[in-house]
């Protein structure tokens, strides 16, 4: 890369990093903050499960679109890795506790039903007394948690490369701004204190990639930039919509908290 696009690069790293970190979702995310203490009740604890299940579920319906729109074979294959693996083909990369690869490639890999990350859900979903059918769908989503899916498949799923890389960035960075951590302190003490059967290893594992994914966009951003198609403007829009999608998302988790609980937000 030439010395005044490398100048460039840095600029705009430094430009999207400031939007990214000066965010509401990852300066005050109140309802990570207050899941954390572990005081949710068992009800509270289902309303999470089933809307994050109604997420997760619809995040692949927007990685396949991404991948499907993707502008190099690089790209697609990286599109890939995160689809296939969602879906129950392990990476072949170092096990962490759980026995589960972090990462590698699914590249020769073997599909298990049992490795699909929804599957990791219903194992979790399952001692709250959720069953299959109470998770994961549409139908199950708020309106808040359906928006945050549409907004995936609209700017993560774009076919205007800027703008799906811009997504990519946006919703990578937010994820290893610390919320997996804070919901797994919250459900440690939840199980702890009345589900000692609940499994936590889909929260885990997903706390163990994130620095991953994150090092992954940073690359990701620098091949984009170099692109003649790049379009600086079309990418920090995508940032900030796709932010301010993730925010619905927890707000909404957030009032449906308050709501119950009789309190004001
Ligand atoms: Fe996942």
């Amino acid at each position: 890369m030439a010395t005044i696009l490398r100048a460039d690069l840095d600029r705009f790293r430094t430009t999207v990093d400031e939007l990214v970190a000066g965010h509401p979702v990852c300066t005050s995310n109140r309802y990570a903050v207050w899941f954390a203490d572990g005081t949710a009740s068992r009800e509270e604890v289902r309303h999470l499960a089933v809307q994050f299940s109604v997420f997760s579920h619809l995040f692949v319906e927007a990685q396949l679109r991404k991948v499907i729109n993707a502008t190099t074979v690089e790209t697609y294959r990286a599109g890939k890795e995160i689809l296939l693996n969602e879906l129950g083909v392990s990476f072949n990369g170092q096990v962490d506790v759980d026995g589960v690869a972090v990462d590698g490639t699914v590249e020769g890999g073997r599909f298990k039903f049992g490795a699909a990350h929804f599957e990791w859900l219903l194992r979790f979903a399952a001692p709250l007394g959720l069953g299959f059918e109470d998770v994961g769908k549409r139908r199950h989503g708020t309106p808040a948690t359906l928006h945050f899916c549409d907004e995936l498949l609209r700017i993560y799923g774009a076919d205007d490369p800027s703008t799906a890389e811009g997504a990519s960035y946006a919703v990578e960075h937010w994820a290893a701004a610390g919320f997996w951590k804070q919901l797994i302190a919250g459900l440690r003490a939840f199980k702890a204190r009345e589900c000692a059967e609940l499994p936590l290893g889909f929260w885990l594992w997903h706390d163990r990639v994130e620095d991953q994914h994150a090092a992954h966009t940073a690359d990701e951003l620098e091949e984009a930039f170099g692109q003649p198609w790049f379009d600086e403007s079309a990418f920090l829009a995508a940032v900030t919509d796709m932010l301010d999608g993730v925010a619905v998302f927890w707000d909404g988790l957030w009032a449906d908290r308050n709501a119950a609980a009789g309190r004001a937000g």
